[in-house]
């Protein structure tokens, strides 16, 4: 019966190889590659691939999960047979068992993204006793953690990158990020989860953007909301209530904050664009549709199908018994009015 239903896989399999043979684009060609290799994988053993998310309730980490969902899929691999993803529900007790579950079970390859970055460590010697290579993704463990084990590497962004766009996004505006002439750009920080390098980054480097570009900054504020919209809106009602119009900009380090920050914005009878900026990242959909109506300033898209796919890539040369880099690095990109249509889904 298994055989049946492999030789079956097969012949399904090369029906869509062929169908799409004919597509010219590089990362058509190497999701082709990709589907070979599962092709045979999956065909011939049972395949099993852990995947362990943070928390499903984070808004990117959905769009990100749903990618490689779909990713996998496309590459014949089915979900609760080759693959199975799980919540972490941000607690990394929680999460450290999932692993120790899937490692138990014996799975093939993991995809990672941490709950902390700090237990990467743990994690990974954890794989490299039973000999099983890890994927990290979206939390970036440190580069002397992942030199403990060959068969490890992440795929995630700069965010670096992503703090000098947000700054670089306010640098740009007419007034310069200043709306009250004071020769200051006055400005409230909501943070993501300071555990989180993401969000450290991303506070330092949109201020130092601001600062490389010859601009004085003012901090008024700065505090975390862990990435939630709800969080987002509470901490942007309080820096309105607190500072009005003293408030040049409100920097978030993601779009779901900004989403909440934007809710509190027009509550407070205040209007972006006119009296105040707001920026955050990801370009979720929301937060783009926002930009290109001009009711937030700008995003910096956070590319979740990239990342997605280079991960699934990565875990496929894994089970082929091929090497990968250590560090797969996607681009951020800037969206703003001009360009933001460009990004609606
Ligand atoms: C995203 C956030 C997300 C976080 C999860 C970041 O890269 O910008 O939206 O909450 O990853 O770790």
């Amino acid at each position: 019966m298994k055989k049946l239903l492999a030789l079956l896989l097969v012949a399904a399999m090369s029906i869509s190889m062929v169908a799409c043979g004919g597509s010219a684009s590089s990362s058509a060609a190497s999701s082709e590659a990709g589907s070979e290799a599962a092709s045979s994988e999956a065909a011939s053993s049972d395949v099993k691939i852990g995947v362990c998310i943070y928390q499903f309730a984070d808004n990117f980490m959905t769009l990100y999960r749903n990618d490689i969902k779909a990713d996998l899929e496309a590459l014949g691999y089915k979900e609760g047979t080759n693959f199975t993803m799980v919540d972490g529900a941000n607690d990394q007790a929680k999460q450290t068992e999932q692993i120790d579950s899937f490692i138990a079970e014996g799975v093939d390859v993991l995809i990672v993204n941490l709950v902390q970055s700090t237990s990467a460590s743990t994690i990974i010697e954890k794989a490299k006793a039973a000999d099983i290579p890890v994927v990290f993704i979206n939390r970036e463990p440190t580069a002397e953690d992942l030199a403990l084990y060959d068969k490890c590497c992440y795929v995630g962004a700069d965010a670096r990158q992503s703090g000098t766009f947000q700054g670089e996004i306010i640098a740009a505006t007419e007034n310069k990020g200043d709306f009250n002439g004071n020769g200051t750009v006055d400005y409230a920080m909501i943070m993501g989860d300071p555990e989180n390098v993401d969000a450290q980054y991303r506070t330092e480097y949109s201020i130092k953007a601001l600062e490389d570009a010859g601009l004085k900054v003012n901090k008024l504020y700065e505090q975390r909301a862990d990435w939630d919209q709800t969080k987002g809106q509470e901490n942007a009602a309080n820096v309105l209530s607190q500072f009005n119009d003293e408030v040049d900009v409100i920097f978030c380090n993601n779009d779901a904050m900004a989403m909440g920050a934007l809710q509190a914005i027009e509550a407070a009878g205040r209007k972006v664009g006119e009296d105040i900026y707001l920026v955050g990242v990801d370009a979720l959909e929301e937060a783009v549709q926002a930009v290109a109506a001009g009711r937030m300033t700008g995003t910096v898209l956070n590319d979740d199908v990239s990342q997605a796919q280079t991960a699934v890539d990565a875990a496929v040369r894994y089970l082929k018994g091929e090497a990968n880099d250590k560090n797969y690095t996607i681009d951020y990109v800037k969206v703003t009015p001009e360009n933001a249509a460009d990004y609606i889904k």
